[in-house]
């Protein structure tokens, strides 16, 4: 499928039917997730992957009780990770396995960390919160490229998902995707005329 068939025909569903995604195809989802953009290329984020039902059911409740949650394959939780600095501290190990000179980056991660230590707390949680919004984009792209359906949801209580899922204090919950085979249908896409979006 072309990447504007996929745009038009990716949306927003409110219920699967329960089957599960081969693994194989949830592998090749997780890439594309992988490879989002991000600034710096700090990929500052972590995705909680839920496949057991208990589980699932557990957090429906903390979810609106939206019937996405107990019907799909398996549920993303995008979490926000606000420890920049160990973020930083792994891309440079990263770099250097993939053959950077320690020296002749030190100037690229003294620029990061220059940028890290000005961030306020507030700061840190907005910004990485924005870069997994990014991931986010991908996935729900990614799952109807791959041939199933997604659903970007905000819809859910963060504190409950920490509480539940025993996250620690720099994970924060920020966006889920659900993902599986919709049961339901779309809506006619609905958006703004083109002339009062683009000015
Ligand atoms: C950040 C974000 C949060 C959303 N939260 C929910 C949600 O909690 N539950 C839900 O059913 N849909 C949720 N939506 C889906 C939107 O309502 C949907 O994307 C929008 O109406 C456009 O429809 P479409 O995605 O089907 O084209 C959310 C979408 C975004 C981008």
């Amino acid at each position: 499928m072309d990447f504007e068939k996929i745009v038009q025909e990716r949306y927003a569903t409110k219920l699967f039917d329960g089957r599960k995604i081969p693994e194989g195809k949830i592998s090749k989802l997780f890439e594309v997730i992988r490879n989002a953009a991000s600034s710096f290329n700090i990929q500052p984020w972590k995705i909680i992957v839920v496949k057991n039902q208990e589980l699932k059911e557990r957090l429906q409740p903390a979810t609106w009780n939206q019937q996405q949650i107990p019907t799909c394959s398996h549920l993303l939780v995008f979490c926000a990770d606000t420890d920049i600095a160990g973020n930083i501290d792994r891309l440079e190990k990263l770099m250097v396995e993939n053959g950077a000179d320690k020296e002749s980056i030190k100037g690229y991660i003294g620029m990061m960390k220059g940028f890290e230590k000005n961030l306020s707390e507030e700061q840190k949680l907005s910004w990485s919160q924005r870069q997994t919004f990014l991931a986010l984009g991908n996935a729900l792209n990614g799952a109807k490229s791959l041939g199933f359906d997604s659903c970007p949801m905000e819809g859910f209580d963060p504190k409950e998902y920490t509480k539940i899922l025993g996250l620690p204090g720099n994970l924060v919950p920020t966006a889920l995707c659900p993902i599986g085979y919709a049961s339901d249908k779309p809506n006619p896409k609905l958006r703004f005329p083109k002339d009062e979006v683009f000015v």
